[in-house]
Formats: structure tokens, sequence, C-alpha cells
């Protein structure tokens, strides 16, 4: 038996050895080249963002011809690889893919639903600085995501012949391949080429305007900052463009040609915003603010730089409610899309803020009266399913979050904690877990218990 068995383990062990071998060498070949993830691992959104490389600049070079709503499109990304790249997903849904390169080599790639899987001819180190460029084009397909069922989501037309992209969350793929998650920002160019009378209105700061030989303009827009890609956008359309330098940076506002005056008027309040709410919490974040305003767009999206608005006329706390996003949401940003309350909650609580400064404690208290009017009804904000993101409990309850940690610990420390939450963390990134510690740290105190009953419980406490 013994010498059997002895005589069967010398007969496996080349053949344990070799398979060894060949685990070891090829799991070593995982190590060194793998593909990047198709998703970033938010929950609500399993496969938006990629994994594998960090985007650090989109430059969009796309022509659009308004009677078919058709876009011809480069997109540049300058990227650096995480790990050792033998191929990586970008998102983008539908559109026709002409030609990938990587690094200037043509690459090859596939179409998986919403993901474009690149494989380019060498694989890229971990570290290195790659260049990805995509020619494609096609009309965009709207996006219906069951977190926005209001509107549907992307690149689309509106009425009266103005285009505009709307994108938060899911919606920016539907016009440009991109790492299409919040955790991966990054600086943008985008040179836009349309059709007299058009404007292409864009984030940023307009740094050129150039007139082509075949009758058509390209507004190049830079935005110097780091954008999230849900918040990049190009609204085209028959404008007139208006300044006004009463902010801290220039307004350039573009509203639909013949808009009334009083409708344009609305819009005035915004440098004096800009100005206390950069008192409040630091300078506003960006080099250019304004609004466009686009017939038949049924809300108000805080597109970085470039709020959108719809026809319907200027409502005072909408605009003081999208220029807050542009600290908390735009430059703050979350980290996975579970936390949106740190955007809608804090832009919410800046309303009946804005309120109190302008119109005394009475309309104050009266704004916070209505957010608890719902009582009961208001869930939990701080981990919604996907149909509840954007749900009033989200903004309601999470401005009430931030009402009872002012109740705790008073008003000082409470602006001390916003200023501070900031300036820490301004053109970043962030999770709730990163507040509740700044708001334990700077006000030395445990707020868990607070924290929890308001964010996660099931019934709303009372107010501190
Ligand atoms: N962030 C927007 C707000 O509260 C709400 C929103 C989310 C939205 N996705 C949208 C509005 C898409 C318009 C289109 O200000
Ligand atoms: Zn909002």
């Amino acid at each position: 038996m013994t010498s059997i068995r002895i005589t069967a383990f010398k007969l496996h062990l080349p053949f344990v050895f070799s398979l060894m071998l060949l685990m070891f060498v090829s799991s070593a070949a995982v190590f060194a080249q793998q593909p990047g993830a198709d998703g970033l691992g938010d929950r609500l959104y399993p496969r938006l963002g990629n994994g594998g490389y960090d985007v650090q600049h989109y430059s969009i070079n796309l022509a659009f011809k308004p009677e078919s709503n058709t876009i011809a499109a480069t997109a540049v990304l300058e990227a650096v690889a995480l790990l050792d790249l033998a191929s990586f997903n970008l998102d983008l849904y539908e559109l026709t893919v002409n030609s990938v390169r990587v690094d200037d080599i043509e690459a090859t790639f596939t179409r998986e639903e919403a993901e474009l899987v690149i494989s380019p001819a060498q694989s890229i180190p971990a570290g290195a600085a790659f260049q990805i460029a995509v020619t494609y084009a096609g009309v965009p397909q709207p996006i219906v995501d069951p977190a926005v069922p209001f509107v549907k989501l992307g690149w689309q037309e509106w009425d009266d012949g103005y285009f505009a992209a709307v994108s938060e969350p899911s919606g920016s793929m539907n016009w440009f391949p991109c790492n299409n998650h919040p955790l991966d920002k990054a600086t943008y160019t985008l040179r836009i080429a349309v059709p007299r009378p058009l404007t292409a209105v864009a984030n940023g700061v307009l740094s050129e305007t150039i007139a082509n030989d075949d009758g058509t303009r390209t507004f190049v827009w830079e935005m110097e900052q780091p954008m999230a890609t849900y918040l990049a956008t190009v609204a085209i359309g028959d404008f007139v463009a208006a300044r006004d330098n009463s902010g801290i940076v220039p307004i350039r506002n573009f509203f639909p040609t013949g808009a009334s005056d009083a409708s344009i008027a609305g819009y005035d309040v915004t440098g004096d915003m800009m100005v206390w709410l950069s008192d409040m919490l630091g300078p506003y974040p960006f080099g250019a603010y304004g609004v466009v305003v686009i017939p038949g767009f049924p809300a108000a999206l805080e597109t970085q730089s470039i709020s959108i608005f719809g026809a319907s006329g200027a409502d005072e706390l909408v605009l003081l409610h999208e220029l807050l996003h542009q600290w908390f949401g735009n430059s703050v940003t979350l980290s996975k899309w579970s936390d949106a309350w740190l955007h809608e909650g804090f832009a919410t609580y800046f309303m009946a803020l804005w309120l109190g400064e302008q119109y005394g404690a009475g309309a104050f208290s009266s704004f916070i009266s209505s957010l608890l009017t719902s009582g009961t009804a208001l869930s939990a904000p701080g981990n919604p399913e996907k149909t509840d993101l954007f749900g009033w409990s989200v903004y309601a309850r999470g401005a009430l979050v931030l009402h009872a940690l002012r109740g705790e610990v008073g008003d000082e420390t409470f602006f001390e904690i916003l200023r501070t939450f900031y300036s820490e963390n301004a053109y970043g990134n962030v999770a709730t877990t990163d507040f509740i510690a700044a708001a334990e740290r700077i006000s030395e105190r445990e707020l868990d218990d607070l924290f929890d009953a308001w964010l996660y419980g099931e019934r709303i406490p009372d107010l501190p």
C-alpha cells in the first residue's frame, strides 16, 4: 500500500508541479495584463463607470446637424492606466463607432449594451499616461432612467428647435464615450460646430468662436476645473446672450430669442446670491456662471458653470438651489449615487437659508415647516433605492438632516462645519461618512446617533 502510494505520489509529482507552475504563470499573466472592470461598483448603477484607468481630460470635437439631430464627433480622452490593461471599457449608449485609436494606433473594439470594449494593439502598463481617440456619429438616443421618471436623459431636442444634454445621473454616455461615474472627474475642452444663426453653449469659459469655411461656427468651451460626466452639457439654439458683472466671476446667461424682458429680469438676482454663498462657503468654484433657458425643458439642472432652466420663468428658490449645487454637487461631489442627499439636501436647506436672509426668520421657519408637513411619509434619505434617488425625501429630509445638526451643535459650529467640509473637499469626491467625520471633529461631539436616526431611521426623529 505504502509503496504504491509513494509510487503514485512520485508519479504525480511532476504533474502537480507542472500544474502549479501553470497556475503561477497564468495568474502572473492575469496580474500582468487584465481587462478593466465594466463598472465602478456603484450599488445603484453597477455598470456605470469603468475600472482600470482614470480620465484626466476630455477633448470633444463635435459637428451638429439640427435638421436631423445628428452628431459627428471625435472624443479624445487623456487617461492614466491604474492596472496593466489588456483591454478596457468606456460607457457609450447607441451611436455608431467608426474607429478607435489608442496612442494613435488603431485598436479593435466591440459593443456590449452601453459598454464600448477596447483592445489596444499593445497592453497599457499600470501608471502609463495614454490617449484614446474615438470617432463616432449618429442621432443620440434619450435614456430612460428610473431615477428620473419626469425626464429622459442625455442629448435631445426640446421645443422650438432647442437642443440640450441633461444627464444626471446616467445620460452623458448618449453623446460621448466616457467613464460615466462621478468618481472619475476630469477637465474638458468642448468644440461644437453648428450652423448659423445657432449658438453652442457648453461648460466653462468660451475661449474662441471660429468662423468655418462652410458657413458653420465652432464654439470652443474650456472647463478647467474637474467635472463629473453627468454635469457636462451642450445647449444649442438661437440664443441671445446677456452679461452680468454683479457676481464674483462673469455671469453670462443665454435666453431663447424673443424671451420677454420680465422673464430675463428674473435672473438678475444671481450675482447677489453668488456673493452671499461665496461669503458663507468659500469662493464660487468655477471660472464663470450663468443659465441657459431651454423651451420645453420641464425642470432645472445644475450643469457645471451653466445651469439649465425651462422657459416657465425664473423661480428665485430654484435659482438659488442650482447655484448652491456649484459648491455641493459640482465641486464637492458624491462618490456613490445613493449619497445624493449630500447634493439635494444641502441645496434644499440653502433655499431655506436664503429665505431667512432675504425675508426674515418667519420665511425661514415656514419653509422648514413645509418640509416637515409630509412628516412620517418622509422615508430615510441616506440610502435610497434608484426610484427614490431624486424623490422628495432625499430633498426634504436631507435638508432636515442639516437643520437637526444645526440644532444640536449651534449656529457658529454648524456654519464652521459647512465651510470646512467644503474647503477640505473642493473639486473632489466625498461620502456621507466624510461629512459625519467632519461634523464630529469640528463640533467635538459624537454625532453617530443623530445622523443614524435622521439618515437611516425609518421614522423621522424630532428636531433637537
Ligand atoms: N439635480 C436636479 C436638481 O435637483 C434634479 C435632477 C436630477 C434633474 N436629474 C435630472 C433635473 C435630470 C433635470 C434633468 O436640481
Ligand atoms: Zn438639486
